[in-house]
């Protein structure tokens, strides 16, 4: 296979991505971070010089990680995080899967502060697409704040908090925006300049945008949509879908949509909106500064005078799910196999001891090891190889701090989500894909109608929406060995412990060495 090299250098630094000076974590001095484009089958190697006083780890988000389960770039999980002043190389493969992924920090909650990029796998497969736009353009929409993520974390966590997460300050879209100083008083300590412009993205009549749409954010989900312009979705987190053509594109944190804009109109400018949900927000006394999140389309080639737009944010009603994404139908036709097995969570979070706000998985609230759980694993399954049974390893974690499913080998998996909580949550699977097997925003699964269920060809993705109070019931194939995390990808809930793993292929694990580089970090 081809092999890319990239080189990536975790630095902090002083910016004003909306006019607001704060310090930054960025990815080789570049905000958003450099795009990682590469050939289904390509080998990458990507070598990450951490000049952070604190340690790091770089996920690879969508990436199956088949067979390097190590590389996935998980703190606690799959790696010891890479320490300050130190590089370390991530080594992998891209094998079966090609469409629009992104990377960024797993470390905390570091890649609020701007470590966060693109990452597109390119194959022939995807010519069944291709003939179908001229222009291939990525966009990255965010919500944004003012101060390091490390500062709003005490006031996040203080006693008596009951999950009133951070509001974000501001929107950002290609990684800028403006922000209007004069809603900070003059002693607020923020240096605001009214300097900082919105995104412009130039395009031709006629021509036809593929926009790769990624919300790279810690909180919101965003409502896009471009005035005058309809929008058809065609991918969803890799998943290529039967066309559907929409107003806004409801998208939530981590997850990644393409659409096709066809350059139609006739007036030189109109806006590209990226409207944050903060009517959806639990906490909704507390409006962000900058709800109107807003780049600038223009056209190149129109000498029209820019006529009234229709602006499809306003036009329509407010509600918190225009396209019900789990409508989508994959182009691909994957029929999901009958499940072997079922487990059932249920998310919530609760004043516990000390009056912390803390999240929970049943009864369980994530705290990152020490050593990787995937380490302990494998040295746990080295100690059982004698007696060593399909059944696997359990309990050998503190069930407290590491909720870990050991998925006996070779088998399917319905796991059905519950939401106990009042906010929405975008829940990520690592190193697979899972079919979207039912879901609502009330009541309760109702297993009379397992037997109906779609099985023939059901959404498939690894970032999903569980609606406040909600559920979903998803289903996967434990076919990708290692050490895989399940979690809100809202980075302040992560830190609050709303994360839980799966350990699957015990039978490859048992005989995995892993790489002395990987075990390396955890020395310091
Ligand atoms: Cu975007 Cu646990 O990941």
């Amino acid at each position: 296979p081809t092999t890319r090299v990239f080189n990536l250098t975790v630095s902090e630094i002083q910016a004003a991505p909306d006019g607001v000076m704060r310090t930054m974590l960025v990815f080789n001095n570049q905000f958003p971070g450099p795009l990682i484009r590469v050939n289904q089958g390509d080998r990458v190697l990507v070598n990450v010089t951490n000049q952070l006083t604190n340690a790091t780890a770089v996920h690879w988000h969508g990436l199956y990680q088949n067979g390097t389960n190590w590389m996935d770039g998980t703190s606690g999980i799959t790696q010891c995080p890479i320490p300050a002043g130190t590089s370390f190389l991530y080594n992998f493969t891209v094998e079966n899967q090609f469409g629009t992924y992104w990377y960024h920090s797993h470390h905390s909650t570091q890649y609020t502060d701007g470590l966060v990029a693109p990452f597109i796998v390119h194959s022939p497969e995807e010519a069944a697409v291709q003939k179908d736009y001229d222009y291939d353009q990525i966009i990255l929409l965010q919500d944004w704040y003012h101060d390091l993520s490390t500062a709003l974390l005490p006031d996040y966590f203080a006693s008596g908090n009951e999950n009133a997460e951070p509001v974000p300050d501001n929107g950002l879209i290609q990684g800028t925006n403006v922000f209007d100083c004069s809603s900070y008083g003059d002693d607020s300590g923020y240096d605001c300049q009214n300097n900082s412009t919105q995104a412009t993205f130039a395009i031709t009549q006629g021509k036809r945008y593929r926009l790769r749409l990624i919300n790279v954010g810690a909180f919101g989900e965003f409502q896009f949509s471009v005035d005058n312009h309809t929008l058809s979705v065609i991918e969803a987190d890799s998943t290529l879908v039967e066309p559907v053509t929409i107003n806004r594109l409801p998208i939530n944190i981590a997850q990644r949509y393409s659409v096709i804009l066809t350059a139609n109109q006739t007036a030189t400018n109109y806006w590209i909106r990226s409207w944050m949900n903060t009517y959806c927000f639990s906490d909704d006394n507390a409006p962000i500064l900058n709800p109107d999140v807003k780049a600038l389309l223009t056209y190149t080639n129109t000498t029209n005078e820019p006529t009234e737009s229709a602006d499809w944010a306003s036009a329509l009603d407010i509600v918190c799910e225009d396209l019900v994404t789990a409508t989508l139908v994959p182009s691909g036709i994957t029929p999901a196999p009958s499940a072997d097995v079922a487990y059932k969570i249920d998310v919530a979070f609760q004043i516990g001891a000390y009056a912390l706000d803390k999240a929970y998985i049943n009864s369980t609230t994530w705290v990152p090891e020490t050593i990787p759980t995937l380490n302990q694993a494998v040295a746990g399954l080295h100690t059982l190889n004698n007696s060593f049974s399909t059944s696997g390893l359990s309990t050998a974690f503190d069930q407290t701090s590491q909720f870990v499913i050991d998925v006996p080998n070779y088998q399917v998996v319905d796991l059905l989500i519950n939401s106990l909580d009042e906010g929405a949550h975008p829940f990520h699977l690592h190193g697979h894909q899972f079919w979207v097997m039912a879901s609502d925003s009330t009541g309760d699964f109702d297993w009379s109608t397992y037997k109906d269920l779609n099985t023939t060809n059901p959404m498939r993705r690894d970032t999903l929406t569980i609606d406040a109070y909600g559920w979903a019931l998803i289903r996967f194939k434990a076919d990708n060995p290692g050490m895989w995390a399940f979690h809100c990808h809202i980075s302040w809930h992560m830190e609050a412990g709303l994360l839980m793993q799966f350990q699957t292929r015990d039978d490859i694990m048992k005989d995995w060495t892993i790489p002395e580089d990987v075990l390396g970090l955890c020395n310091g």
